[in-house]
């Protein structure tokens, strides 16, 4: 029987990562879905027309779907008719700074939009593994009440019970999360009951930063894509607070795209996991200015705003002790360093919007 996997945000990050990682490496015949609505959200900059063009030229069968994850009709009949063996749910509206400002889209695309994929896949494939992009933001800003220790260039928690990171069993209520945490927390918790209360192998992966080559990084959105690009154009980078020492746990869109291949290969329902870059992983942005320097050379050009991005957290990294646990053989392949150096590479390469 052939392998379909079938991609929702496949023109994004994460999702094109998927595309490429399960046509080359696991054989898969790859549908995608994405209707650009990135450049919706985020204007010009924020288009992913260039990768999903990228797509067609360098995996052979790419199927590309306009689809808008929110028509409902148009979800069900696709899933019906391709009938997926693998699901990734990677479409998103993934700012939570821009989630406020239009909050009908917001969680019309992420709640709704994640309940009609996962109700066509009930009645499609049920037995095909449901693989869904949840965000870090669902503990809303909750980790911020931890016990912090103020370093030279970073926050890092003073509390040793989270010295390797936020673990999943973390509240995730009771706290601010932006419309968009919000949005994102509704269909993680939908995900999780279509696993538990359908028997449909899936699993939650709540990310922390990811990052990598192919982000279409704009200002309230992809955090380390965004700064290299400031640093290569000499645009000025606005820090929110926290005096530049907030901490990001970053992890490369590849080694994501590992992770559900080794989450296939051996499914379990209704998990949850924090995927981030860990602690080995993690940056601050005063310490990301010092890395995107060392590449280009340039230095970076930056204001400080003394407010805080509403519900930001201070200091965030992943435990990954259960994400090691459950698959061996699985670990983070790709360094901060090394991702860094590719996404500069990325940006001189990529054509200027
Ligand atoms: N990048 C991060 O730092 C990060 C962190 C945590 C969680 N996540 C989650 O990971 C997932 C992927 O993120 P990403 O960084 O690849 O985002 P991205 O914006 O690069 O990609 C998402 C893609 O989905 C498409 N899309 C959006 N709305 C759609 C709709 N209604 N119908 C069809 N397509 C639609 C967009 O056009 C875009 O190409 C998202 O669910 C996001 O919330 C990302």
């Amino acid at each position: 029987m052939t392998k379909r996997i079938l991609v929702t945000g496949s023109s994004g990050l994460i999702g094109s990562e998927v595309c490429a990682y399960f046509s080359r490496e696991l054989g898969y015949a790859v549908h995608g879905v994405d209707n650009n609505q990135r450049a919706v959200f985020f204007g010009p900059q924020g288009d992913t027309r260039w990768n999903q063009e990228r797509l067609k030229r360098e995996l052979g069968g790419f199927v590309h779907h306009e689809l808008d994850i929110r028509n409902r009709a148009g979800v069900l009949s696709l899933i019906g008719e391709v009938k997926p063996s693998v699901i990734v749910h990677a479409a998103a509206q993934p700012s939570h700074d821009r989630a406020a400002a239009i909050p009908f889209d917001d969680f019309d695309t992420n709640a709704v939009g994640t309940l009609n994929l996962l109700e066509a896949a009930r009645r499609a494939s049920p037995e095909s593994p449901f693989i869904y992009l949840s965000t870090n933001k669902v503990y809303g800003d909750a980790p911020n009440r931890i016990a912090m220790k103020e370093l030279a260039t970073r926050w890092d928690y003073a509390d040793p019970a989270y010295s390797n990171g936020i673990p999943e069993s973390f509240t995730v209520d009771q706290s601010t999360h932006s419309l968009f945490g919000a949005s994102k927390l509704a269909a993680d918790v939908m995900v999780q009951e279509y696993g538990r209360y359908f028997k449909m192998p899936s699993c939650v992966l709540r990310g922390g930063c990811l990052t990598g080559p192919n982000h279409s990084g704009v200002e309230l959105h992809g955090f380390l894509s965004y700064l290299v690009k400031c640093n290569l154009e000499g645009r000025e980078y606005k820090i929110f607070g926290y005096k530049g020492k907030q901490v990001r746990d970053n992890i490369h869109s590849l080694d994501v795209a590992r992770f559900m291949g080794a989450f296939v290969g051996a499914p379990r329902i209704g998990e949850v996991y924090n995927l981030g870059g860990g602690k080995a992983n993690s940056t601050s942005i005063l310490e990301a200015f010092k890395l995107a320097e060392s590449f280009t050379g340039k230095a970076q050009v930056h204001t400080y705003v003394e407010q805080n991005r509403i519900g930001d957290h201070i200091c965030y990294y992943s435990d990954l002790r259960k994400l090691r646990q459950h698959y061996p053989a699985w670990d983070i392949t790709q360094s901060l360093s090394e991702t860094v150096r590719q996404i500069v590479e990325a940006w001189r390469a990529r054509p200027q919007v």
